[in-house]
């Protein structure tokens, strides 16, 4: 192989692309590989329906098999919020190339040891954890959850799984407790649902990602029968006064 196209091929396997529509143009080209992302937002922004699209875009276009932990929904319902934009993640699961799996976060080894168990099970690239600001619930002391979390992510780069942690936010009120997205992720996605005027707007914007040149920009997003797509030729209020 030319040494050119050589380096180009290890180039365009140190990104995990999301292949959510507009997000990869954000981020230049997608998530560095084995990064952790934490996506904050408020309440219905569409943490959960990026995570679910995430895992199904991974395992239909890149051949990447994932695992959805949930800590609060039970599968059915996972599943059956992935059927509503017409993503037969029952199929995938059949097929071995996703796993959905609902954990009892009463004690935080044997979660690190299950993600282990299943990621290995179908090599998995991929991995979410939704909600993850039951962690934050958990722990009685910030800095045990800390701890916990850093532990989590030393371990899910060790078994080389790009991941997302989700978080939920007020964004305009404050900032997460024990300070997870600023000092343990790899990355920050930040998700809006907010009110302009008479309507409520959707907005993503990348406060960090390590590996990567991002858009500085907050983007529109829309949420479809099809699922998300983020307008990354826009930037919000480009159109407001
Ligand atoms: N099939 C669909 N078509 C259009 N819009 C949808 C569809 N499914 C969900 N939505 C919209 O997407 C919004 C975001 O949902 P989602 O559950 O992904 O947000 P979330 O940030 O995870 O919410 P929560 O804070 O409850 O965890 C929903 O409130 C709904 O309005
Ligand atoms: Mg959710």
């Amino acid at each position: 192989m030319p040494r050119q196209a050589k380096t180009l091929t290890a180039q365009k396997d140190e990104r995990t692309k999301t292949g959510v529509p507009g997000l990869d143009e954000i981020l230049f080209g997608g998530i560095p590989r084995n990064n952790l992302v934490v996506i904050s937002g408020d309440p219905g922004s569409g943490k959960t329906s990026l995570c679910l699209e995430f895992l199904y875009r991974g395992a239909m276009e890149y051949d990447e098999p994932g695992v959805y932990v949930s800590l609060e929904e039970p599968e059915e319902e996972v599943v059956k919020m992935a059927e509503t934009f017409g993503w037969d993640i029952a199929s995938l699961i059949e097929e071995g190339k996703l796993i959905v799996i609902t954990v009892e976060l009463y004690d935080f080894d044997k979660l690190k040891s299950t993600i282990e168990d299943v990621v290995a099970r179908i090599h998995a690239k991929r991995l979410v954890i939704d909600p993850g600001v039951i962690f934050r619930l958990y722990f009685e002391r910030e800095l045990d959850a800390r701890k916990r979390i850093l532990s989590l992510a030393r371990m899910l780069k060790k078994i080389g799984c790009t991941a997302i942690i989700t978080n939920e936010i007020a964004l305009d009120k404050t900032t997460s407790l024990f300070g997870l997205e600023e000092y343990v992720a790899d990355g920050v996605i930040l998700l809006y649902h907010t009110k302009l005027e008479d309507r409520f707007v959707r907005s993503i914007g990348v406060l960090k990602m390590r590996g990567t040149k991002i858009s500085e920009k907050l983007h529109p997003i829309t949420i479809t029968k099809e699922g998300i797509k983020i307008l990354a030729k826009h930037e919000l209020f480009e159109d407001v006064k």
